[in-house]
């Protein structure tokens, strides 16, 4: 299928590993140009390399988008690089600070609100001029199971995610008449090298393996690439009727953590 994505441009936040990176790649060999934006120099650079490599053509910006300014800011220099801006992945995110309630601080619960939804708040409003002058504007918030299910630990990374489906949902309401839409993509638990999961069963490889045969159909986690397949195809024009949707990518996953 072709996705009609050639000559668009991209911006992936958190572009530089994992779902962000795969979805990123994959983007650039659909023949879309890309802005890649994280903290770390170095894993942007190899992102970067790694795209270049597959023919693609990016740019990588340095932000800390814990901070709205900061995401207004990567949005602005991908705008003044490319001259336009037709897709948004707001896809950094992740838990702050303590998972068990008795511990976590209201700060814990602060930063993880500004990370998650502020980030993707921010850079949806810089972006929305842009994205309403592109024909197939739209923006997809990386979300997670755990903001649709309840989560034994880390309430605070599972509310700030139902807090950012339900910013998605309502915002292509708002955005619609002006022909954007928006979307959450939300992954069950991703296995790829270097990401946590990996981590979880290198350590307890006994409770892994059961996490694995009981909570999912087919007895494994969802891959990067198959969380970056979804995405592509929300983004783009063959997906113009999915709107205001949240798509659950963790093959059938019974609890949204183990942890
Ligand atoms: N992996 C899973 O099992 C899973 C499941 C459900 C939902 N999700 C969601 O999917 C998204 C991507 O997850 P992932 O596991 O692929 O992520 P990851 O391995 O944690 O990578 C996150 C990306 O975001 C960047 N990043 C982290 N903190 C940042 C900050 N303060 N400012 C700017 N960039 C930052 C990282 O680069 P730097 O560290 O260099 O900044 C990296 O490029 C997240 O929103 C996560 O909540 C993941």
């Amino acid at each position: 299928m072709d996705l009609g994505l050639q000559g668009r441009i991209a911006l992936v936040t958190g572009g530089s590993r994992g779902i962000g990176k795969q979805t990123a790649l994959l983007l650039a060999t659909e023949g879309v140009r890309l802005a890649l934006a994280a903290r770390g120099e170095e894993t942007l650079a190899e992102a970067a390399a790694s795209i270049r490599e597959a023919g693609g053509e990016v740019i990588t910006i340095q932000a800390d988008l814990r901070s709205p300014a900061e995401s207004a800011r990567v949005v602005a220099e991908t705008i003044s690089s490319y001259g336009r801006l037709d897709i948004l992945v707001a896809n950094a995110g992740g838990s702050i600070g303590e998972r068990d309630f008795a511990a976590a601080s209201d700060a814990d619960w602060e930063e993880t609100f500004r990370f998650n939804v502020g980030h993707a708040v921010a850079a949806l409003r810089a972006a929305t001029p842009a994205l309403a002058r592109s024909e197939i504007g739209n923006a997809v918030f990386v979300a997670s199971i755990s903001g649709r299910a309840p989560a034994s630990r880390g309430a605070q990374y599972a509310a700030a995610k139902a807090g950012l489906i339900h910013a998605a949902r309502s915002l292509a309401w708002e955005l619609g008449p002006h022909g954007i839409r928006v979307n959450a993509v939300s992954p069950g638990s991703t296995l790829f090298p270097g990401g946590g999961w990996e981590r979880l069963r290198a350590e307890r490889p006994e409770e892994f393996a059961k996490f694995e045969a009981e909570d999912f159909p087919a007895r494994r986690l969802a891959t990067v690439r198959e969380i970056a397949d979804a995405i592509a195809f929300v983004v783009s024009p063959r997906a113009s009727g999915i709107n205001a949707a949240d798509i659950q990518v963790d093959g059938g996953q019974r609890r949204p953590s183990l942890r």
